[in-house]
């Protein structure tokens, strides 16, 4: 952004603008085992030892469950119209396939009407990484039976809510789940096989088009779509060997994801260099064109960018992953806001997309309460702040945006990084305690209601 930009102001966005903050079962809710849910993939991830930093798990995690309805209140009181929230699958189908559990859909169901309730636009995401633990048992998403579980869940969910939901995604960031959970095995269920994650990432594809096809008809007006973690990935120079790296790294996080919803298939670079006997034979006839299904929007969680160096055996496309000089927040991301920009403007150019909204932006920092119990957690709102920015610069390259939620409402089980990482707008010290709003959540609040 350049310096000289003027503050940000909510007359700078569109009067219908989606102004909301974002949220995942696994991450918020507890209850685990609660009203006949299940394990997911989460929970046998999280209580083996050593995956979670110190062995948190979500067992608690804000006690959402219980005290949704006080959470849905703080939305309202920030001032926020939306709220973009995740179903718990094995809430719902405990199992995975099959029966479904009443008693986890009318949780949902209280939630939604409680948040129209208040004015607050519910949007849904049907997969936010916690796969029934029986699916997993089955194969999970390396097996195709998971993509028609999937197309299942999704048809239970908008039968009872498709009429009043604001948005449903299917996924939320794919690329992590087939990445970060089947090749890193940093996220559950922690595998590390490249040919296997490749599969998985085909299978979340599939299944997103599939069940977008099989939901137009059952919730017809509902507003279909899928949130990615797309990323600019740039080059540390312009010598070749690094403009090559920063290809391959985009291959996989950017065009992988993107050119097959927007029609374009898989990228051929990428298929050539990551495909294998396995991939090939999961990639059936016509699934390309199911994964194209047309969509009402996409969404957009970005947090950074990275820049990539070339360096010969150092992993997918011999890239090495810098840290250029600048500021960073506590997980160790670059605050980079013009990236979000830059990727907004790209993925507008290349795929024109019907709409876009910015589904996830935020930032950990080591915030804590002062003496008076306030926490000024200025380089939270500082970031929230200059992404807006982004956001405006955005609208006046003509990109559609129609929305942008903070990741997160409360501090909560930030994944592999455990309660440690801190991400809300409202802080909770421990599992399952009282919420205190901090001051970027004030600031938020007074920027809505501002000029
Ligand atoms: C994203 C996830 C979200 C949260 C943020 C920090 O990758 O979608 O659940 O963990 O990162």
């Amino acid at each position: 952004m350049p310096s000289a930009a003027p503050p940000v102001r909510r007359t700078d966005f569109p009067a219908d603008f989606a102004w909301g903050t974002a949220t995942a079962s696994y991450q918020i809710e507890g209850g685990v085992a609660e009203d006949g849910r299940k394990p997911s993939i989460w929970d046998t991830f999280s209580h083996t030892p050593g995956k979670v930093k110190g062995g948190d798990h979500g067992d608690i995690a804000c006690d959402h469950y219980h005290r949704w309805s006080e959470d849905l209140d703080l939305v309202r009181g920030l001032g926020l119209g939306a709220y973009r929230f995740s179903l718990a699958w094995p809430r719902i189908i405990p199992d995975g396939r099959g029966a479904v559990n009443a008693r986890g859909l009318d949780f949902y169901e209280r939630l939604v009407d409680a948040a129209l309730a208040r004015g607050i636009a519910p949007h849904a995401t049907l997969y936010h990484w916690d796969l029934p633990q029986a699916l997993q048992d089955r194969g999970g998403w390396a097996s195709r039976e998971t993509v028609h579980a999937f197309v299942e869940f999704a048809e239970v969910v908008a039968r009872r809510l498709g009429d009043r939901l604001a948005s449903l995604a299917t996924h939320n960031e794919p690329f992590c789940a087939a990445f970060v959970g089947h090749l890193f095995g940093k996220h559950a269920p922690g595998l590390a096989d490249r040919d296997t994650a490749m599969v998985v990432s085909h299978h979340l594809l599939l299944s997103h088009g599939l069940a977008t096809r099989a939901l137009r008809p059952l919730a017809p007006g509902l507003r279909l779509g899928i949130v990615n973690n797309p990323a600019p990935i740039h080059p540390a120079s312009d010598a070749p060997e690094d403009l090559a790296a920063a290809r391959a790294v985009d291959g996989l996080r950017n065009r992988w994801f993107h050119d097959p919803l927007f029609g374009r298939g898989y990228p051929a670079d990428v298929l050539t260099a990551l495909g294998s006997p396995r991939l090939a034979t999961a990639l059936h006839e016509g699934d390309q064109d199911t994964i194209a299904a047309p969509i009402d929007f996409l969404g957009v969680n970005y947090y950074n960018r990275h820049v990539v160096q070339h360096a010969p055996g150092e992993g997918w496309g011999n890239a090495r992953f810098l840290r250029p000089e600048g500021e960073y927040s506590a997980l160790g991301w670059e605050v980079y806001p013009d990236g979000l920009r830059e990727i907004l403007v790209r993925l507008h150019r290349d795929y024109r997309p019907a709409a876009l909204f910015v589904a996830e932006n935020g930032a950990a920092f080591e915030d804590a309460p002062d003496a008076s119990g306030r926490v000024a957690d200025e380089a939270r709102r500082r970031y929230v702040e200059a992404h807006l920015g982004a956001c405006r610069a955005a609208l006046a390259e003509g990109v559609p945006l129609t929305g942008y939620f903070v990741w997160t409402l409360v501090d909560n089980f930030e994944w592999a990084e455990g309660y440690a990482a801190r991400f809300g707008l409202v802080r909770m010290a421990r599992p399952g305690d009282d919420r205190v709003v901090k001051a970027s959540g004030e600031w938020y609040r007074a920027f809505l209601r501002g000029p």
